[in-house]
């Protein structure tokens, strides 16, 4: 691309995180995603501190402003009512002061944050906005293993697939499966009046989606017994990485500040995670695999999330080789990549939604995990693939087989991606 043509996609996606700026928070795209969501706003940060890191740090700070008292952050944040969205909180019911869902996300919050403190223009407001943050984030990360890993396995679990942030992948399919839908309140869904709902997850995945919210909602949303109520348990190669990377990323922050205490809490959590991941590793598909805690096996699927443990420098080096080797593979079988599921694999599908679609933000994670383990030149071809795609438009996410653009436009996070690719590689 020119250099011209370069300066117009990054006005571009400017002018989108603009238009979708609400003031204290940002939402995903309009319509579809009317309000807040957790590791939406965190990415758009990245890409709005370009331009204001103030703004940036307040993206953050709204979104910790409805942390939980047991400490977790929720996946959506329900600032004004709208019903262009289901479910909206008067499915949710949990009772906050400002409506949110009950449920959480991927806990991007400490990597980005140790992202803007060192890249700060201006260090001290950073320094000042990350001292208050560190705690909170400490606090998410600590019910993460308190209320997510009850008996101590060193992994945390998510309850529901919406707490992967990866909806209806395939990874969830066996898991889900076993949820009953008995009982589940009859519902008008929205999202597949915006959005083509060949591109959406499909009804059988949305009634039971519904079926764990009620679930969770008859037990007043009391974290202390979720985890063990629920029939949907899995153990998400991609989440538990996020994790270990954000709570070094913290750690590493607060040696900085001088916390020590709250270093060394973060880097035993990193450490007892660590030492468990092994057991998430397939030999014979060369990267790590979801584990389902009910059946009590890994489930078999060569998805994305078990190749962003790179991102936490996972594994020892024949392991990052493999996954390495995976993501090239998975690039050689699509135009663009990186698709969210292996086009080998009979259950995938290019357009809908988490089944094998491109998505900005993961590729974005993948290519942090190159360069973080020594793969640049694959860092590289990641990068110069999203910059590829967006010239079909900021879209939610992208046909791996054709480029074309998917789900929700002028979307917020794709948009933020590409200003902080712009910025920071030099694949751009
Ligand atoms: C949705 O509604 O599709 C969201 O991904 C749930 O968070």
């Amino acid at each position: 691309m020119t250099t011209h043509s370069l300066e117009a996609l990054r006005a571009q996606a400017a002018a989108i995180v603009r238009d979708n700026d609400r003031g204290a928070y940002t939402v995903p795209t309009k319509g579809l995603y009317p309000f807040q969501w957790n590791w939406d706003s965190c990415l758009t940060a990245l890409g709005q501190r370009h331009s204001d890191e103030r703004r940036a740090f307040l993206e953050i700070e709204t979104l910790f402003a409805h942390q939980w008292p047991d400490g977790m952050v929720p996946h959506i944040v329900f600032h004004t009512p709208d019903d262009s969205y289901f479910p909206g909180p008067e499915v949710w019911r949990t009772g906050r002061p400002t409506p949110t869902s009950g449920i959480t996300q991927p806990p991007v919050a400490g990597l980005v944050l140790r992202r803007l403190v060192e890249t700060a223009a201006d260090r001290a407001l950073a320094e000042e906005k990350a001292r208050l943050l560190l705690p909170k984030i400490a606090a998410w990360h600590r019910w993460f293993h308190a209320m997510r890993d009850p008996a101590g396995s060193g992994l945390v679990a998510i309850l529901h697939p919406w707490e992967s942030g990866r909806d209806n992948s395939i990874d969830w399919d066996e898991a889900l499966a076993r949820v009953p839908t008995d009982g589940v309140e009859p519902y008008v869904r929205r999202d597949t009046q915006h959005v083509d709902p060949a591109e959406r997850p499909r009804k059988v995945e949305y009634d039971r989606y519904l079926w764990l919210v009620q679930r969770f909602r008859s037990l007043g949303w009391d974290n202390r017994v979720l985890h063990d109520a629920s029939p949907f348990r899995v153990v998400d190669p991609a989440i538990n990485a996020i994790l270990v990377r954000s709570e070094e990323d913290i750690a590493h922050l607060a040696r900085r500040f001088g916390e020590t205490e709250l270093a060394a809490e973060a880097e035993a959590r990193a450490a007892r995670a660590r030492a468990a991941f092994d057991s998430l590793w397939s030999p014979d598909l060369g990267q790590y695999l979801p584990f389902d805690r009910v059946a009590g096996q890994l489930v078999t699927s060569p998805s994305v999330g078990g190749l962003l443990p790179l991102l936490a420098g996972l594994g020892d080096e024949g392991k990052r080789i493999a996954m390495r080797d995976r993501i090239r593979t998975l690039r050689s079988r699509v135009r663009r990549g990186v698709p969210t599921h292996d086009p080998a694999d009979p259950r995938f599908e290019a357009k809908r939604y988490w089944r094998g679609p491109c998505w900005l933000i993961i590729n974005y994670l993948l290519a942090d995990g190159l360069d973080r383990c020594g793969f640049p030149e694959d860092a590289a071809a990641v990068r110069a693939d999203s910059l590829a795609l967006v010239e079909n438009g900021f879209a939610e996410y992208y046909d791996p087989l054709t480029g074309e653009g998917l789900g929700g436009g002028n979307f917020t996070w794709t948009a933020a991606i590409v200003i902080e690719t712009l910025a920071t590689s030099a694949a751009a």
